[in-house]
């Protein structure tokens, strides 16, 4: 099976990045043809300084490698080092419907937001439609929010297969219901836009800080409390078995629990957890040239899949005279 995904590099990824995004993509690269790219076309949406976008995007590709893609395994790289996804975002603009644009509800929220909207955050979906059908991507594992971007995706597919023959794989979204959404420190969604995150490659007192302002009640020690309704058990049982969970639940019943004794818990299971992911990040950092390589190296492999795929677009609809 052919899987594609990608993630903006536009901020810190955060813990819910990985147990939403990164964990199972790179479990995708042991039984499947997995395509992982890291979109800066699209993160040009939101971020307008030149060096944090280009920061951020070595940042994205290090987090990736040091948790566990294998660039021999998957194809990984860079959106922009294929910038053939912009021909093909051209040709498929003449087949989507700006009415398909404007329902587009991440278009809606970002405006009601006040941000002033300009072509590209309308023409999101065109690129994202274009990543998708470049590479014909036969399942795309995304969160519930981008499954309307999947349906866009789909549209333009079937319409320009439609108006011009057989082109296009009709990509499936996969949205797993087994994936967790993961919340943050205020006990809503965690997201970047939202404040409340805790980055999976936090320094220690950062760590120790964000966990500490992990919003609980304030019920007295000897109370008996209620795990499904606290935030903190949500964050900590992301790290725990199925037993020690259970095992937590239960003393969370009992009473007698202390909070800021989980957030020490808490803080000691993440560092551990990500031990191993950190000291790779940290040697690979110091050779970024080498991580430039793996990007070069895999946009190269991605390029030969998607010229044959451009070439036959641009022959339909007349662009080879
Ligand atoms: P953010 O909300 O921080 O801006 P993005 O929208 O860039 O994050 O999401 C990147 C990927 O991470 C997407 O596939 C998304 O589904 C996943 N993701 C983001 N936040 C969470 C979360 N809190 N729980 C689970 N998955 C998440
Ligand atoms: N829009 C997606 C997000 O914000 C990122 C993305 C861009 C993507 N191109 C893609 C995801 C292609 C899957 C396939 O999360």
């Amino acid at each position: 099976m052919r899987i594609l995904s990608g993630i903006q590099p536009s901020g810190s990824l955060h813990i819910g990045n990985y147990f939403g995004m990164m964990k199972p993509m790179i479990a995708y690269q042991e039984d499947n043809e997995l395509y992982c790219f890291i979109v800066n076309y699209h993160a040009m949406t939101s971020v307008t300084d030149g060096e944090q976008l280009a920061t951020g995007t070595l940042e994205a590709a290090l987090d990736f490698l040091a948790l566990g893609l294998d660039p021999d395994r998957a194809i990984f790289w860079v959106q922009s080092d294929v910038p053939e996804v912009t021909e093909l975002t051209w040709i498929l603009n003449n087949v989507t419907a700006v009415g398909l644009l404007l329902r587009s509800h991440s278009y809606k929220d970002k405006i009601a937001q006040g941000i002033s909207p300009n072509h590209g955050l309308l023409s999101y979906p065109v690129l994202m439609a274009a990543d998708i059908l470049l590479y014909q991507s036969q399942k795309v594992p995304v969160g519930q929010d981008q499954q309307q971007h999947l349906e866009i995706a789909r549209d333009i597919a079937i319409k320009f297969n439609h108006m011009f023959g057989e082109t296009f794989v009709i990509p499936e979204a996969e949205i797993n219901p087994n994936v967790p959404t993961v919340l943050g420190i205020d006990g809503r969604k965690m997201s970047k836009s939202y404040d409340n995150t805790i980055e999976i490659f936090a320094e220690e007192k950062v760590l120790r800080r964000k966990i500490g302002s992990i919003v609980t009640d304030s019920s007295p020690v000897a109370a008996p409390k209620d795990p499904d309704k606290c935030n903190l058990f949500a964050i900590i049982s992301l790290f725990l078995t199925e037993g020690e969970k259970a095992e937590l639940a239960d003393h969370y019943r009992r009473g007698g629990l202390k909070y800021s004794d989980i957030k020490e818990k808490l803080f000691k299971l993440m560092w551990d957890f990500f031990a191993e992911a950190r000291a790779k990040r940290e040697e690979m950092q110091r050779n970024p040239n080498q991580v430039r390589e793996i990007l070069k190296a895999g946009a190269e492999r991605a390029r030969s899949k998607a010229l044959p795929t451009l070439e036959m677009a641009r022959k339909k609809v007349g662009l080879v005279y």
